[in-house]
Order: structure tokens, then C-alpha cells, then sequence
């Protein structure tokens, strides 16, 4: 057998070659995408005693590659300890080896050649959390390709068994490998956190809509029977929104309330936020009804937004939110959360039993993956500076075929 294999070249099933090409980011130089995602010949990774080989055919493009390219804010390095980092936490691909710890398990229903998807929660397996708890909660949990250092950006990929599910059939490799991260989060989101959890009828301010997770919310709040209002930079992605489900949506270039909330003294400049923050309340009412503010306000957009969603979220309602691209410094008035008890809960991915759960619709196909674009593998790294730019052409999610 040859060494190593093109990308578009496979060997016989099961034979693994000693070496595979991985984009790999260095610790010594972390950067933009394109000066830190550098396409290497690396040694094909081992299979642990509970793990299985994946021979991958698509990955999907999530923000954390980009956060890990960075440093931003910390290289993922510290995270492992390696001094490289192979990025990419969603995959399709094939069962190409199994570990010895599974051959003979009666447990595991796999067989060499199924073909699977992964998803990036590992835990520890042992705990009370994972064993009738939320594996979430493990204290051992880790996000595989961002907190582990081989990720799916690869040939060949070393997965826990746990973190296999099987590749929906009506599903291409590009759609299959690219859902899971953004949609089980959106899931956690909208689902996870009682007594919020979304309901028919019920009215969600949707950021980032056009994106991966906001696509995948306007879908699972459609399909709940509930109303998601989504906010979108422009009238094109808007009414993408709209076909996808959205009952309205807000054009955010049209208001002026981001960013930092200015000090509750300054009255002057306080008073101006706030008016900004009331008009943008006002544009969800023309959507809701008069008085009428969001149950759930489903942030991941962090400084620019956070003042604005814990001001429009109704009384007793819940800002929920997994993630903070414009920053993470978020604040608010206190006032407007304690007198109106508000909740602001963060959310993380999602437990084993949540996602499993989540991508019954995805069998089912009630739930449709979005795919913005499928890059060749020559172009991962495009394919993450197309997300820092926040490219007008994206909505939903981005894959790279190999
Ligand atoms: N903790 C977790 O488990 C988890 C999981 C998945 C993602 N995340 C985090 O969630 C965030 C979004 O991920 P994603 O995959 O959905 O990204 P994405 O596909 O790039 O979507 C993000 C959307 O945010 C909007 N946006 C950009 N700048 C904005 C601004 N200044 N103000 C308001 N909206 C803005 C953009 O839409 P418009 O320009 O049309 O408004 C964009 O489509 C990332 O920070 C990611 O790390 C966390
Ligand atoms: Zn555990």
C-alpha cells in the first residue's frame, strides 16, 4: 500500500495508510485563516481502545475553527497541550477501523464501512452527569477539533465511539457533515433550559438568522408552532428568513443601539442608547403586536447585541446564548433584569440524549440542513475567511468535500 493517498484517491477498505493530509495550525503561528490553516502530510492518527477511524468525506465550517486559527482568545493548544492543533468539529465520512475495546462489544452497532456523521461532545463516560445527568455537565467535557487536538480537518479522523450517529440517508455528504454542531446548540437553546423552553405560540428573537445556528432556530421554531422573528443585515437574507419559516424579520443596519451600553449616569448619552434600544423594540412589535416582547431572545452575537436583547426579552423571559462573536465583554442594566425578572442563561453544544433526540427530525427529514456553500478541500481555509467577513453570500452553513 501507497503511503499516502490523494484526496481524491482512497485505498481498499480497512487498509489505513501511515500518512494523511490534515490542516494543521501551528501554535507559533496563529493568524487570520489563510496564514494559519496550512494544509500538511502528517502521521495518520492511532485508534484508541474505544475509538473508530473515520475516513472522512466532508467536514462542516464552524466558528470555532476560526477562534482556534486566531487565538482568539486563546490558542487551543492550552487546551491539549500539543504545540499544533488539527481544527473542525463536524464530519460525514465512513467507518474505516475500529478500536479493540469494540470489536466484540455487543453494544456497538457499528461495522466497518457504515457510513456516519459525528458530533463533538466527548465526556468522560464514568460520572454521575454521564450516567443520568447531562453529559454537558461532565467535568471531564470536551468539544472534539477545538478543546482535542485531532479535529475533523483531515483524511482520517479518531473518534469516540459515543460520538458516532448514522449518516441520515436522504442526506448528501456535504449537507450530513456539516448540521450537527450549530443545529444540537440551537436545540439546547431553544429546548434545554426549563421553565424557558420554547412552546407553540410562543415569539423568539432570532440573531444572526442568516447563519448556522439562526437557520437552524427559525426551522425548529417553525416546526415547535412558534413565531421567529429574525434579524438579518440585509433585505435578501431577510427574505430567505422569511421563506425558511420566520413569521418577520428586522433589518439590524436600519438601527443604531450596538455596542457597549453607555454609563446609567450619563444621561445624555444613556438616554440616546435607550431610544435606539425602544425603537428597535418597537420595529419587533410591528411583527409581534403592540406590547408584545419575545419569550425567548436567542443571542450568540455578545457585545453589540447583549444590551439591546436583555432590554427587548419580556418580562420573565430568557435571553439565552452560546456564544459572543462581536465580543466578550457583555453588558447590561441590572435594573431591567432584576425588576423584570429576566433570565440570562448561557448554553453550551448539547448532551448526548438532546442531539439524539434533535436529529430525529433530521431522519425524519422534518428538519432540512442549510448549506450556504461547498468549498473543495483546497479552499477550507477560504471557506473560514468567507465566515470572518461575514460574506453577504452565506446562509446556513458551510462544508468542504474531500
Ligand atoms: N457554544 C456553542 O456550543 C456554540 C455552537 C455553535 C456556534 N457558537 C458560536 O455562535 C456564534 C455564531 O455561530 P454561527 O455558526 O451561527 O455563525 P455564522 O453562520 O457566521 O452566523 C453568524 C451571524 O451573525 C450575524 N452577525 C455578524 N455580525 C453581527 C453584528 N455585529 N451584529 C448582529 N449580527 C451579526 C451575521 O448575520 P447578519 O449579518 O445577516 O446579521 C451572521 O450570519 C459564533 O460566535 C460561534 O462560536 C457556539
Ligand atoms: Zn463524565
Amino acid at each position: 500500500m501507497k503511503e499516502l493517498f490523494n484526496i481524491n484517491e482512497s485505498p481498499e477498505l480497512g487498509n489505513v495508510p501511515p500518512k494523511m493530509y490534515a490542516y494543521v495550525i501551528k501554535s507559533d503561528n496563529h493568524g487570520g485563516p489563510m496564514q494559519s490553516l496550512r494544509e500538511e502530510v502528517i502521521e495518520t492518527p492511532q485508534v484508541g481502545f474505544d475509538e473508530v477511524l473515520i475516513k472522512v468525506k466532508a467536514v462542516g465550517i464552524n466558528y470555532n475553527g476560526l477562534w482556534a486559527a486566531m487565538a482568539d482568545p486563546v490558542s487551543p493548544t492550552k487546551f491539549h497541550g500539543k504545540d499544533f492543533h488539527i481544527a473542525g468539529s463536524d464530519a460525514s465520512g465512513i467507518i474505516w477501523k475500529i478500536g479493540e475495546g469494540l470489536v466484540n462489544n455487543p453494544n456497538f452497532k457499528y461495522k466497518l464501512g457504515d457510513e456516519v456523521i459525528i458530533h463533538c461532545g466527548q465526556s468522560c463516560g464514568l460520572c454521575d452527569e454521564c450516567n443520568g445527568g447531562n453529559t454537558m455537565l461532565c467535568l471531564s467535557q470536551k468539544i472534539y477539533g477545538y478543546e482535542t487536538p485531532y479535529g475533523s480537518f483531515a483524511q482520517y479522523t479518531a473518534v469516540k465511539a459515543a460520538q458516532l450517529l448514522r449518516k441520515p440517508k436522504h442526506l448528501k455528504w456535504d449537507e450530513a457533515g456539516s448540521y450537527m454542531l450549530t443545529y444540537a446548540t440551537a436545540w439546547k437553546m431553544l429546548f434545554g433550559h426549563a421553565p424557558n423552553t420554547l412552546k407553540p405560540g410562543m415569539n423568539v428573537l432570532v440573531w444572526g438568522a442568516s447563519g448556522g445556528l439562526g437557520s437552524a432556530a427559525i426551522q425548529l421554531i417553525k416546526i415547535a408552532g412558534a413565531n421567529a422573528i429574525a434579524v438579518t443585515s440585509s433585505k435578501e437574507k431577510g427574505e430567505q428568513c422569511m421563506k425558511l419559516g420566520a413569521v418577520g424579520y428586522i433589518n439590524r443596519k436600519n438601527f443604531n443601539c450596538w455596542g457597549d451600553l453607555p454609563n446609567v449616569n450619563d444621561k445624555e448619552a444613556y438616554g440616546e442608547h435607550l431610544k435606539e434600544m425602544r425603537k428597535f423594540g418597537k420595529a419587533i412589535w410591528e411583527i409581534t403586536g403592540k406590547n408584545v416582547n419575545p419569550d425567548i431572545v436567542f443571542e450568540h452575537v455578545g457585545k453589540a447585541t447583549f444590551p439591546t436583547s436583555c432590554y427587548v426579552v419580556k418580562t420573565g423571559g430568557m435571553v439565552v446564548f452560546c456564544g459572543a462573536t462581536t465580543g466578550f465583554n457583555l453588558s447590561i442594566d441590572a435594573s431591567y433584569v432584576w425588576m423584570r425578572q429576566k433570565r440570562i442563561q448561557g448554553s453550551h453544544f448539547s448532551s448526548l440524549k438532546e442531539l439524539s433526540d434533535a436529529n430525529k427530525l433530521v431522519e425524519n427529514a422534518m428538519f432540512k440542513p442549510i448549506i450556504s456553500k461547498t468549498y473543495p478541500w483546497k479552499d477550507l481555509p477560504l471557506a473560514h475567511l468567507d465566515m470572518l467577513n461575514n460574506n453577504n453570500t452565506q446562509f446556513g452553513n458551510a462544508a468542504v468535500m474531500l
